[in-house]
């Protein structure tokens, strides 16, 4: 009897609008290109450690499905945010892994992920080499964040920039009506803890109606506490509501996070990463005490990630057509490798997928280049808006039962394995 040509795909890191488009990619791919079965791991290589899989055909049963699937958020089959040893360091996982791999025929394993995810991926292929495995192993980008080196941008960020971009719009219209005769402050934080992408996307709320916000600090560049109030004193002088963005990771020059001079956990992730959250709040505070007005402090936190109401049709796209590459270039047999996204052109926006080494991407990160902020680095050029702009376009009506938008969500009771 021929061999079982199997799919694994699992899901890791911080979750996107759009992370399951790329399921609904890959598993539509697979089926298309006559693989047996797709197996989804839950809560990605952690879950799959502990044999914590499904078979998505027991979830995923007509084209309705499929269409939900790419309008529902978070990580449809449950992500996690671990870090494989050293292939050196720990072999024993490394033959569980395999073990498992083989015993469910696989043929390609698919993590959707950012930077850290992209390391198993490495780890994995490395392995798989090493030791003369022949399953392929392939990473499909996937960051709210936008830090992915090689990729013109990530799926995920264009949905939660115009998420951003829309919710400052609707922040500096809420504070102009409030701000009769006194003044007001409104910090908003933004995620991308490195990397200013989506902090820069408050811009995209400057337009005809709007004159977006007025002051913008990227995590790239050091936060300067003595001249940020000096600013903000100035700009007071000249207008009622000032509204400001700071990304949840600006530092001082010395390295710690603005949101450390607050009061934050302790919490570290299993790549080190801090728990970023509190700088909006310590610095409205700072601010109500060093102006004497009213401030007010408005953390986006998880909605920015998770708004697939307001999607963009080009980003929920993208996603499921890097996941549908993925799937193609395993057949065609590559392995240790990730989709990335290439621009073709800006005007009409075009894009196609590419591939590169995943070498090149893992635990990298792409920061927000320093020409595209302003001169002390207060706000973003207009080079920054317009490559974001096309990536904000369209939009996928959600699928409304009673009022609400309508989720796929996993039935644990219909196939789950173990
Ligand atoms: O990696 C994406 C991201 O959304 C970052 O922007 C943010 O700093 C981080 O995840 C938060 O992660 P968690 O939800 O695990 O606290």
């Amino acid at each position: 009897m021929a061999k079982k040509r199997n799919i694994i795909v699992g899901q890791s890191g911080g979750p996107t609008a759009v992370i399951n488009s790329s399921l609904a990619g890959v598993y539509k791919n697979a089926i298309e290109r006559g693989f047996d079965k797709v197996y989804g791991m839950l809560h990605g290589i952690q879950g799959l450690l502990d044999e914590q899989y499904i078979d998505l055909s027991t979830q995923i049963h007509s084209e309705l499905d499929i269409e939900l699937l790419k309008r529902t958020p978070s990580a449809f089959l449950g992500s996690c945010r671990y870090k494989l040893p050293e292939i050196h360091e720990d072999k024993a996982i490394y033959e569980k892994i395999f073990e498992i791999l083989n015993k469910l025929d696989i043929y390609a394993f698919i993590y959707i992920g950012g930077n850290d995810s992209m390391d198993t991926i490495k780890k994995l292929s490395d392995y798989a080499i090493l030791t003369g495995q022949t399953q392929k192993f392939l990473g499909v980008p996937k960051t709210i964040d936008n830090d992915l080196a090689l990729t013109d941008h990530t799926p995920g960020f264009g949905s939660a920039a115009k998420y951003i971009g829309a919710s400052t719009k609707e922040v500096i219209r809420d504070a102009l009506g409030l701000t009769y005769k006194k003044n007001m402050i409104t910090i908003m934080e933004i995620m991308g803890r490195n990397a200013g992408w989506l902090t820069g996307a408050t811009a995209l709320a400057k337009s005809e109606d709007c004159d977006g916000p007025d002051l913008i600090y990227l995590p790239e560049v050091p936060f300067d506490v003595e001249k940020f109030l000096a600013k903000v004193k100035d700009l007071l002088n000249k207008k009622a509501s000032i509204v400001i963005a700071v990304s949840e990771g600006i530092k001082l020059a010395d390295g710690r996070y603005v949101c450390e001079l607050g009061s934050v956990g302790d919490y570290v992730d299993a790549f080190g990463h801090k728990q970023l959250q509190g700088t909006a709040t310590y610095l409205a505070n700072f601010l109500a005490a060093e102006c004497g007005c009213k401030t007010r402090a408005v953390e986006l936190s998880t909605l920015q990630r998770s708004a697939s109401h307001m999607a963009s049709r080009v980003d929920i796209d993208e996603a499921f057509m890097v996941g549908g590459a993925a799937v193609k270039a395993a057949d065609e047999g590559d392995t240790g490798k990730m989709v990335v996204i290439d621009r073709v052109s800006d005007d009409p926006y075009m894009a196609a997928t590419g591939i590169y080494d995943v070498h090149r991407i893992a635990n990298e990160e792409k920061l927000v280049p320093r020409e595209w902020m302003n001169k002390d680095a207060t706000n973003v050029t207009k080079d920054f808006v317009d490559y974001i702009k096309p990536l904000i376009q369209g939009d996928y009506q959600p699928i409304m039962v009673n009022g609400m938008p309508r989720h796929l969500v996993l039935n644990m009771k219909k196939g789950r394995k173990k």
